[in-house]
């Protein structure tokens, strides 16, 4: 299959906003034929929310708290990105599940950054998980998401050293930094054309 998609992203987001300010400039700098249509957090008084105001960018606060039950928030957050028009869905910190209804409503258009090389280390502390089992390597992955958590294709990884002295937060912030090159250069792919999905593999064209 087939994955090129004309470009309004729809970025959800649950903290500090480092990778939503990475994809924000190189969209600016005309690297990325795309427009934010629209910020969501599902809290309020996050970072990532003065980000996106600071640079003219629609901004939601959808406060999972408000519904009894995951796919009824997913249906709600679904209209929300359908109001904006959105085409790509991308996942910037994000700290939510995702049920079928999202799933479903944007088949192989949600992207998720993951702070581990998955399938290594998926869920919560990834980083603390890569430290406790004494990998030499650690990284990033950035993944189409599927029904699983962390499970779907993977489109790129960048690989992190990890050093002795290193803590969940060092770590932290070493995958941070290869994150916010691997997570535009991710979305750039999909917007030029250049990704297919066979699979669980995807294939990148030059
Ligand atoms: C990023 O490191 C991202 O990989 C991680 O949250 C951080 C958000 O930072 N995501 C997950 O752990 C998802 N399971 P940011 O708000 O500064 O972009």
């Amino acid at each position: 299959m087939s994955v090129s998609i004309r470009c309004r992203l729809g970025i959800l987001v649950s903290g500090s906003g480092t990778n939503l300010q990475a994809i924000i400039d190189r969209i600016e700098s005309g690297e990325i034929n795309a427009e934010i249509a629209c910020v969501i957090s599902n809290k309020a008084d996050v970072f990532a929310l003065t980000r996106a105001s600071r640079h003219g960018i629609p901004i939601v606060v959808h406060e999972n708290e408000k519904f009894p039950e995951r796919r009824l928030y997913d249906a709600a957050t679904v209209e929300i990105l359908r109001g904006y028009n959105v085409d790509l869905v991308i996942l910037a910190g994000f700290m939510r599940i995702l049920s079928d209804v999202m799933v479903n409503a944007f088949p192989h258009a949600i992207l998720n950054i993951h702070p581990a090389l998955l399938p290594s280390f998926p869920g919560l502390h990834a980083q603390q998980q890569a430290l406790d089992y004494g990998v030499r390597f650690s990284g990033c992955t950035v993944h189409f998401v599927d029904y699983g958590t962390d499970t779907g294709p993977i489109l790129l990884q960048a690989i992190v050293p990890v050093e002795q002295d290193d803590t969940e937060e060092t770590l932290s912030s070493k995958i941070q930094k290869a994150e916010h090159k691997a997570f535009p250069d991710a979305i750039k792919l999909i917007i030029d054309g250049k990704i297919k999905i066979s699979g669980r593999k995807v294939l990148i064209s030059e």
